[in-house]
């Protein structure tokens, strides 16, 4: 019997493929507007990715996010959505923040070599 009150082992955790992927990137912008009331700033940085390819090769202000052969905790983009990046903060700026649980399945995505789908 699995005990949920036990922290789970990362290798035991279901798969995550690219579509789950998206749908949390997409869901960070849309938890944005909705709390800022606004579209974002053209300029900044790219917000959306419509492929896996892009957000493997997607340079944010300047900083590679994922970097091939860097663990997905070490990668610029699960820092900023974690913590914070640079002299930047906390990425969507100003919030809402991804869940932790959130933050997990990227990690999870990233380092199972950013698979498609199964
Ligand atoms: C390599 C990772 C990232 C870097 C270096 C980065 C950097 C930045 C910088 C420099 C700004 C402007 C800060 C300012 O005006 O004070 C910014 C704003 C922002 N970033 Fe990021 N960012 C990263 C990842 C992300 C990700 C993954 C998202 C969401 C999917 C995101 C969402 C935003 C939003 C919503 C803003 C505010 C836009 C606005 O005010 O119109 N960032 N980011």
């Amino acid at each position: 019997m699995p005990d949920d009150s036990l922290p789970s082992d990362p290798s035991e955790q279901p798969p995550v493929y690219w579509p789950r992927v998206k749908e949390i990137m997409d869901t960070i912008m849309e938890r944005w507007i909705a709390r800022s009331g606004r579209q974002p700033l053209p300029g900044i940085h790219d917000f959306y990715w419509e492929t896996s390819q892009a957000l493997k090769d997607s340079i944010l202000s300047g900083i590679r996010a994922i970097e091939p052969g860097i663990p997905a905790r070490d990668t610029a983009l699960v820092r900023s959505l974690a913590r914070a990046i640079g002299t930047s903060g906390r990425m969507p700026l100003r919030g809402p923040f991804l869940s932790r649980e959130e933050v997990d399945e990227l990690v999870a995505w990233i380092d199972s070599g950013m698979p498609e789908g199964p």
